[in-house]
């Protein structure tokens, strides 16, 4: 069995914060086969070119600290200025600058140079998401002739729109040195293949399979992320336990709850959700006073200036809401920029009748998933869902909403809160099924297969 090495932006490191979801199924990938984790430390300061390494149960991790001027061009201002809001769709939030663009490169080139020197002959490499799409052909360029997979957990947009960056070719087409890239959705991967023939001139083989000049074959598929159906359940209903949920519950005052749960992100659709939640109060005036909505919304990416407009616009309107709606006995939004453990979140998941997601666009939105899981087989609550999010296809029992549309949202929110127990029932066994049958393990598991079986790197490619 090969050895799989896993790359990242972020690496969730032994003894640093409680890893999520993901994290425990890369590393379930990583021990299995004595793998490497290979990224950024998260520090910034002295760059350095060697890695500091340490290894826990079975996984080998190693890790670069960047410059500060690196973390600024690379990850503050490409990553999070220019490829987060191109691949959501969001152009007008692009802030293209050329040396945010050089910077870009030249991290992934450091990392390329570093991590050639920790390769075995027949390690299969997995690099994720937007921070790294042009590793792939950087290490080709020092001669790696592994196989090497890219997943990337955003939307990837429709070919025009990614052509509306500066130097677009520049950064995309590095991606044909990769053996296999993973998608959210079938729709996100006909994106990209389309980007990738009309830019690139990619020819379809067949099958999912894409060729270029230099006769290397390229795999673009769907491979919807997943998440440990089984162990949130468990911990979900373990969670009805735990103090801040008992508070949770008991601050409720017998009113039924409406929960979000989403990084204070301008992809969240988190305006939009408000302003929806006002109009269910203006459209459906019996449900006034009957619901209360928590929107738990952690800060994120806060030194980045549109998290902060759209932090000071979320403060303003949650204000609004309720000094325009409550009541002595009754606020209709709690507004929680608190992060809290994963196991609260289940509890709290778990308390809430109507679970209320969203965004205006997703890669795939592993927050409905857990809503669905966390949920109690005897009485589920129901979800409201963004067709503009990933898990709209693996989820279309939820009540689908176009996240845009106010009076659709809030009247959804209102049938969701009305929805008659033997329909939740029917709704959540379908999606719990769903769920149960694409898990992380299987996602993991069918990357991989998939990136073994694609065709070993002809040597002639650079
Ligand atoms: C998204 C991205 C991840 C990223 C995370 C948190 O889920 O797909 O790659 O790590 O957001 O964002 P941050 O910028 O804090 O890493």
């Amino acid at each position: 069995m090969s050895r799989t090495v896993i790359v990242s932006n972020r690496v969730a490191l032994p003894g640093a914060q409680r890893p999520g979801g993901l994290a425990i199924a890369l590393q379930a990938a990583l021990r299995e086969s004595e793998g490497l984790w290979f990224g950024w430390s998260g520090r910034s300061g002295a760059a350095t070119e060697i890695p500091q390494r340490c290894r826990e149960r079975g996984i080998d991790y190693a890790t670069l600290d960047l410059s500060q001027d690196d973390v600024d061009a690379y990850y503050r201002g490409f990553a999070n200025r220019v490829l987060w809001p191109l691949l959501h769709s969001r152009v007008d939030l692009v802030d293209y600058r050329r040396e945010c663009s050089d910077g870009y490169q030249r991290v992934n080139a450091g990392f390329a140079r570093a991590l050639a020197r920790e390769l075995r002959g027949d390690d299969a490499i997995w690099v994720h998401d937007y921070h790294l799409i042009p590793l792939a052909a950087q290490l080709r360029r020092l001669g790696v002739d592994n196989r090497i997979g890219f997943f990337l957990h955003v939307p990837f947009p429709p070919a025009d729109l990614a052509a509306t960056l500066p130097h677009h070719r520049e950064l995309f087409d590095p991606l044909r040195a990769y053996d296999l890239i993973g998608l959210q959705t079938r729709t996100d991967a006909a994106h990209l293949a389309e980007y990738l023939q009309t830019h690139a001139g990619l020819r379809a083989l067949g099958g999912g399979r894409w060729r270029g000049d230099e006769g290397r074959t390229t795999r673009i598929g769907a491979f919807p992320i997943g998440i440990d159906t089984d162990a949130i359940a468990a911990q979900a209903a373990d969670a009805a336990a735990l103090a801040e949920v008992r508070r949770l519950r008991d601050s409720l005052g017998g009113r039924r709850l409406v929960i979000g749960v989403d990084r204070l992100d301008y992809s969240k659709g988190l305006p939009e959700r408000m302003r929806a939640f006002e109009r269910h109060l203006q459209r459906h005036p019996d449900l006034c006073g009957q619901l209360t909505y928590l929107q738990i919304a952690p800060l994120s990416r806060s030194d980045v200036p549109e998290y902060r407009s759209l932090r000071a616009e979320l403060e303003a309107l949650a204000g609004h809401v309720n000094g325009a709606h409550a009541r002595p006995d009754w606020t209709p939004i709690r507004y929680v920029n608190h992060d809290y453990p994963h196991s609260a979140l289940t509890g709290f998941y778990r308390s809430a009748a109507v679970g209320l997601v969203t965004p205006l666009r997703d890669g795939m939105n592993l927050v409905a998933k857990e809503y669905v899981a966390s949920q109690a087989a005897a009485d589920p609550g129901a979800l409201v869902l963004s067709r503009f999010a990933g898990a709209a296809d693996q989820l279309g029992e939820a009540l689908l909403v176009n996240p845009h549309d106010a009076d659709e949202v809030a009247d959804a929110v209102a049938a969701a809160a009305r929805m008659p127990l033997a329909q939740r029932r029917e709704r959540w066994a379908a999606m719990m099924a769903s769920l149960r049958a694409s898990d992380i393990g299987a996602w993991r598991r069918g990357f991989l297969q998939a990136l073994a079986e694609t065709a070993p790197a002809p040597a002639q490619d650079g």
